[in-house]
This record gives structure tokens, C-alpha cells and sequence, in this order.
């Protein structure tokens, strides 16, 4: 019972297996190829048939009439035979069965045979073949009888008559089938050509239509190609009214509207791109007035305060205050500390003194004391001249998220960076060994890190590539042309 589910499936299975393999070959050819296979396809099978058709009914229609021929030719001969035969006259005799294979070219043989069996008169010549005496009877009550023979030169159609109602013997005559076969023959052979013709003039009106039908679809293909690689200042001339004309038409509307979306795909870009441009500017120019203002007016009350205090306690005449002026004075230097160090990373001045290099020694150096990190720093290239500001405070930035990430989320053991000058670009490398992440889900609001990361580097026409697998720590590789 359990086979039998299988048993009906398996069918359908073939087939469709079939249908694909078909598929896979026919679908694969060009339409014109398909179209000509078509018309080729049904001239053929068109013309097979009905010459198959016709060769049928015409062999069949001129069989008949040899038929026909060869019974009213016997009753011939034995109408003419009777008197011979009674009178005994074999030379006349003779002179008939001549004259009868003389006068119908389709007959082979005749010959007559008397009551008892014996051939009379036959026109074989020499040796009369024996087994053609059996090979044909008439009933006792009957007119004729006619059977086909197969002999050396194809069929022969053997007609017996009775001579005189069988008193006098029988007539025989043997009509071959050959005439019939070269009409039939010969007609194959004209229809044989005519399909030959017809299929070439077919042909190649079809291999016009379909360059006709197929030319509109190529552009279109073109076009659609062209679209697909981002130039949709594409149009397609509409060749006719039709469905492919129509076709076309939908095709212009559309690619207009894909280059109208485009202009503003690529202004809303633009504008994009300037209004990040002047966040990131005012950004920086707004930590760079924050860390001066720390530096500057905060760094420098601080340091009065301290010297207030340190002379405040020189002076105290009450030694019990010393300890609290102490620890007033050290609290002010840690704040003066954190003030100092804030500042620096907000912005820090060697960026905009020293240069990229001082201020990324400096930076990881900070971070070296800051996180339980092994950090390599390679610099290639940026001894000579400075980078423009823009680029210089870009990679800063660029390097200082990608080691805030790497102690925030990476637990590394190490970290490295690596900045190389060459050939017109520069190009950065930060990595780590940590836990790493997918880096195909990194999307959401408040991850803005990698984010920004791809947007200085844009703004500079650089480009990021970020390869992390979980467990196989994380590779940021920037580049930026100068
Ligand atoms: N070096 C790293 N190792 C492991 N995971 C990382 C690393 N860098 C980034 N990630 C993962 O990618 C996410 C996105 O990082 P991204 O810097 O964009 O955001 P964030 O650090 O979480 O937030 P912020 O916007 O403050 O930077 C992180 O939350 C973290 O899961
Ligand atoms: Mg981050």
C-alpha cells in the first residue's frame, strides 16, 4: 500500500523532468530561432503528412483501377478464347495472348489452362513455372477471381476468368503493379520539391517577420541592459502600434521617471552630503572653542585657585587647617587634570600644531594608560608633510572611534593601527583580536560609530570597508585619496 503514492508520482515526475530538459534546450535559443523552428517545424510536418496522405490515397485509388484493368482484360481474353479453344486452334491462340500483352503494356503473363488443369497456350516461353497454376482459382460458381503475387519486379496482380462458364477452362492474365508505383513515384517526388520550395520561401519570410517582430524586443533588451547599469537616459523608438509598441512606450515613461528620480536621488545627496559636511565642520569647530574655553578660561582659574590655596596655606596661622588646604589643593589638581584631559580629547591642539602623527602618538599613548590594551601604532609616510586639515582631523577622529569601540566592545587582547602615505592616498587599518561582530547587522539609531566612520571617509571621496566575523575580531580599512 505504501508503494503506492510513489507509483503514481513517479510519472508526473519523469515527465516534468523531461519537460524541463526540453526546456532547458528550447527555452535557451534566441526567439527568432524558436519563431523559424516553428514555421520550419510545421512546413515539414505539414508537408510529410498530406505527401504521406496523398501517396496512400492515389496508390490505392490507381490499385483499383489496375484491378479493373486486369479483370476486364481476362474477360477479354476469354471471351475471345472460347471459339479457339473449342475449334482447337493453338496457333491463333497463340496470336491472341500476343496480341494481348502486346496491347496492354501492365500485363506480364496470360496463359489459358483447359478443364483438366493443363495449360494450353502461356506466354512464358520457355518454362512455364509450375506453381503459378495453383497460385490463383475461381470458385466453381464464381466470374473472376484476383489475388496479388510478389515476384522479382514487385507486385502482379493475377486475375483468373472461367471460358465459357468453365466448360472450355480458365483465362489468366498478370498485370504488374509497376506503372502505378512510378505515377505514385513520380508525384512524391513533385511534392517532395514543392515543400522544398515552400519551405524556403517560408523560411525566409519568416526570418523577415521575425526580425520584424524580434528587432523592437532587441532594443528593448539593450535598453533594459543599459537601465540596469545606472544610465536611464535611455529611449526606445516605438516601432509600431502593437503590444510591443505599447511596450515601448510604458518603457520611455518609465525610464524618464527613474532619471527624474535619480536627479533627485542624487541632489537630496547632495544637499545631504553638504548639511553633514557643515555638522561635522561646526562640530569640530564647536569642541575646538569648548576645549580653548577649558584650557583657557576654566585650566586657567583652576591654576589661580591653586596657587591661592598653596599660599593660603603657607600663610595659615592655624596649623589644624593644613590637612583640609592639602586636600582642597589636590582635588583642585585632579580637576585640573580631568579638565586638562577633556579638553584634549575634545580637540586636541596638537592635532591643529603637530600634526596627525604627533597627535595619534599622543592619543594612544593616553590609551595605553586608560585600557588594559596592548596597542601597536605604525605610521608610514606622514613624517614629511602635513595632511589637509580636513583629512588629518577626519583619520583622527576615524582612529579615536575605532579604539573606543575596540575597548568598549571588543575585549581584545590587542589592538593595532596602522596609517600609510602612498601613491596620492593614505590608507588606515584598524584591527583587533576580540569577540568581533556580524558585521551585516550593524544598523540602529544609536550606533553611530561605524556610521560616522563611513561618513568622514565619504566626505573625502574615501571609501571604508568593514570585515568582521563574531570571534575573529574586527578590520576597519580606510582610505582616503589627498
Ligand atoms: N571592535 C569591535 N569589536 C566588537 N564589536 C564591535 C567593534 N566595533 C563595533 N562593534 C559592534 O558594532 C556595533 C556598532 O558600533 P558603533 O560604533 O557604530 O556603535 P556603538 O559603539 O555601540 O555606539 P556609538 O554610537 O557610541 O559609537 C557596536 O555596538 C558593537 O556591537
Ligand atoms: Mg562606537
Amino acid at each position: 500500500m505504501a508503494t503506492l503514492p510513489q507509483a503514481t508520482t513517479r510519472p508526473k515526475e519523469q515527465q516534468s523532468a523531461l519537460f524541463d530538459y526540453f526546456w532547458s534546450l528550447a527555452g535557451a535559443v534566441s526567439v527568432r530561432t524558436k519563431i523559424l523552428g516553428i514555421v520550419l517545424g510545421l512546413v515539414i510536418l505539414l508537408g510529410v503528412g498530406i505527401t504521406i496522405q496523398v501517396r496512400e490515397t492515389l496508390h490505392n485509388a490507381l490499385a483499383a483501377r489496375l484491378q479493373e484493368q486486369s479483370v476486364s482484360a481476362a474477360r477479354d481474353l476469354a471471351a475471345r478464347a472460347t471459339d479457339l479453344i473449342l475449334i482447337n486452334d493453338l496457333y491463333d491462340l497463340h496470336q491472341l495472348l500476343n496480341e494481348t500483352l502486346v496491347n496492354n503494356p501492365d500485363v506480364r503473363y496470360a496463359f489459358l489452362v483447359d478443364t483438366n488443369g493443363e495449360v494450353i497456350v502461356h506466354t512464358f516461353g520457355e518454362g512455364f513455372p509450375l506453381d503459378l497454376l495453383t497460385a490463383n482459382r475461381v470458385a466453381a460458381d464464381g466470374h473472376h477471381a484476383t489475388v496479388t503475387l510478389d515476384s522479382d519486379e514487385g507486385q502482379i496482380w493475377d486475375t483468373a476468368v472461367p471460358i465459357f462458364e468453365g466448360r472450355a477452362g480458365i483465362a489468366r492474365i498478370g498485370f504488374s503493379e509497376n506503372s502505378v508505383h512510378t505515377v505514385v513515384s513520380r508525384l512524391t517526388n513533385q511534392m517532395l520539391i514543392t515543400i522544398g520550395i515552400v519551405s524556403t520561401v517560408g523560411i525566409l519570410a519568416a526570418a523577415f517577420l521575425t526580425w520584424v517582430v524580434t528587432r523592437p524586443i532587441l532594443d528593448l533588451k539593450q535598453a533594459a541592459q543599459a537601465v540596469g547599469q545606472g544610465d536611464f537616459n535611455q529611449w526606445v523608438q516605438p516601432w509600431a502600434g502593437d503590444e510591443i509598441g505599447e511596450l515601448a512606450k510604458a518603457f520611455n515613461v518609465m525610464t524618464a521617471d527613474l532619471a527624474r528620480a535619480e536627479a533627485q536621488h542624487i541632489e537630496r545627496e547632495e544637499l545631504r552630503s553638504q548639511l553633514l559636511e557643515k555638522v561635522i565642520t561646526a562640530q569640530e569647530e564647536e569642541r575646538k572653542r569648548i576645549a580653548r574655553e577649558l584650557h583657557d578660561e576654566t585650566g586657567q582659574a583652576l591654576t589661580s585657585l591653586m596657587m591661592h590655596l598653596h599660599k593660603m596655606n603657607q600663610q595659615c596661622p592655624v596649623p589644624e587647617l593644613k590637612p583640609q588646604f592639602d586636600d582642597l589643593r589636590q582635588l583642585v589638581s585632579r580637576t585640573l587634570n580631568d579638565v586638562h584631559n577633556l579638553s584634549v580629547e575634545l580637540r586636541p591642539s596638537a592635532l591643529d600644531d603637530m600634526g596627525l602623527a604627533a597627535a595619534l602618538q599622543r592619543y594612544v599613548n593616553d590609551c595605553r594608560k586608560r585600557y588594559p590594551l596592548e596597542i601597536d601604532l605604525a605610521m608610514i609616510g606622514l613624517d614629511n608633510a602635513r595632511l589637509p586639515s580636513t583629512t588629518e582631523t577626519a583619520l583622527y577622529r576615524i582612529v579615536q572611534e575605532g579604539l573606543t569601540n575596540i575597548a568598549r566592545h571588543a575585549q581584545a587582547k590587542t589592538a593595532s593601527i596602522m596609517i600609510e602615505r602612498r601613491h596620492g592616498r593614505v590608507r588606515a587599518i584598524i584591527e583587533d583580536d576580540g569577540i568581533g561582530f556580524d558585521s551585516g547587522k550593524t544598523s540602529g539609531k544609536e550606533r553611530l560609530g561605524l556610521y560616522g566612520i563611513r561618513e568622514r571617509a565619504e566626505l573625502l571621496n574615501g571609501s571604508v570597508i568593514i570585515e568582521s566575523e563574531p570571534g575573529h575580531g574586527v578590520t576597519i580599512l580606510v582610505e582616503i585619496p589627498i
